[in-house]
């Protein structure tokens, strides 16, 4: 029954598949970090991944996971014993959670459902009560990983707006950059945190700090110890295209063309592609009769989906089968959801071929694993597919 013939399909919410061109590019000779050839790079990324994050203001690229963004955001504005408020929306909500308290920091944890995202009237609330200005930073994920849940970051910016506080807006960005819309500075975010594993396409090992004006006046005041992290040693290297430190060249060489990607692509077009993608899933999942984790309509993720299966049922075996079935994997449930849940990633590059054949291998899988079901959710998926496939198409037909 195990099938390793054929493409790996990598339907996790990151990381993601990886273009050719872009591993093409990777795969070119390492070159002289400190040679004018890998200014030029420098300069190119760093000035095309600020139209990804919507900033004029820098953005700090690291040789790191995710996790290393995490820490460069909280490290680089805030001082031992700062509060920050969190809210608990998931998984990666609870370890960033983790993270402040280790650093030293006192978070205040509003809990959640993690069905729903960011309640920004809870936000505004506790900072209204916060008359000293205690709490130093708001910190939110935009899409949880865990849930397929993307919070409004708008309001959560309004929400602060209103408490008239003056707290930094820290917001996680991961799953949702390059594959959700997001706008550092229209919705006045002070460190934004990105990953290159997901919407950018590339393999895990670059992340990102787009910082506004507001959050390097903190750093300047900020005590917590940092060294590798300093945004303070970076800027000025990085206005020459530079780094303090041997950079991840190939990555590097790899983002330039993933960024050419998705500026020739449009970022409102790679938005919508993902949209419809999830709009299929979502519909292919419904028919089948399962729940989406996500309770709110106007919070669906458009990179991934969670799906609950009925109690009973094994998410994990689920995921196994298709594996060895169909050599794709899915994304597992994580925490609570552990076994409860699997994710269907639809995020970075696919086309809808790519997320029909998804679906095709969830189904076989249902069926396979005797998991009780209404047959018919690809088709359902093609059908809203094929009628979205874009004026240009439509076009051609008539
Ligand atoms: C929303 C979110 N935040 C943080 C992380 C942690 O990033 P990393 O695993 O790259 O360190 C992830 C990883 O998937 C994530 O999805």
């Amino acid at each position: 029954m195990t099938s390793q013939t054929g493409r790996h399909f990598l339907q996790i919410p990151g990381p993601t598949n990886t273009p050719l061109p872009v591993l093409a590019a990777i795969a070119k000779p390492t070159i002289d970090h400190r040679g004018p050839e890998f200014g030029k790079l420098g300069r190119e990324v760093l000035a095309g991944i600020r139209t990804i994050f919507q900033t004029t203001n820098p953005v700090i690229i690291y040789p790191a996971s995710g996790t290393g963004a995490w820490e460069a955001a909280l490290v680089n504005t805030l001082s031992p014993g700062d509060r920050v408020l969190m809210f608990e929306t998931g998984w990666f909500a609870t370890l960033w959670e983790k993270m402040a308290t280790k650093l030293g920091l006192k978070p205040e944890f509003i809990h959640g459902d993690w069905r729903t995202g960011v309640d920004a009237s809870a936000i505004e609330a506790r900072l209204a009560e916060d008359k000293s200005h205690a709490i130093k930073a708001v910190c939110v994920v935009h899409n949880e990983t865990s849930t397929g849940v993307t919070s409004h970051i708008a309001a959560v910016r309004s929400a602060i707006d209103r408490a008239g506080h003056p707290a930094l807006l820290l917001v996680d960005t991961i799953s949702s950059l390059g594959s959700i819309d997001y706008r550092h500075d229209e919705w006045g975010a002070d460190v934004t945190v990105g990953g290159s594993q997901k919407g950018l396409m590339l393999p895990p090992g670059l992340s990102f700090n787009a910082v506004s004006d507001k959050a390097l006046a903190a750093s300047k005041k900020a005590k917590l110890p940092r060294s590798f992290w300093d945004w303070e040693d970076m800027l000025p290297h990085n206005e020459k295209g530079y780094f303090p430190y041997t950079p991840g060249t190939n990555l590097l060489q790899g983002l330039k063309v993933a960024l050419d990607m998705l500026h020739a692509e449009g970022l409102d077009n790679v938005f919508r592609r993902h949209d419809r993608a999830a709009e299929a899933t979502r519909r292919a999942v419904r028919h089948w009769g399962f729940e989406i984790q996500c309770r709110n309509e106007d919070e669906y993720s458009s990179s991934l989906t969670a799906v609950r299966l009925p109690d009973g049922h094994s998410a994990d075996q689920l995921r196994a089968d298709i594996l060895a079935r169909c050599n794709m994997s899915l994304g597992n449930g994580l925490g609570p959801l552990a076994d409860r849940v699997f994710r269907i990633g639809h995020l970075g590059d696919f086309h809808q071929l790519m997320v029909t054949g998804t679906l095709s291998g969830v189904e076989m899988g249902l069926r396979a694993c005797g998991i009780p079901h209404r047959s018919g959710g690809v088709e359902v998926a093609l059908s809203y597919l094929a009628g979205n496939a874009g004026p240009m198409q439509v076009a051609a037909v008539a």
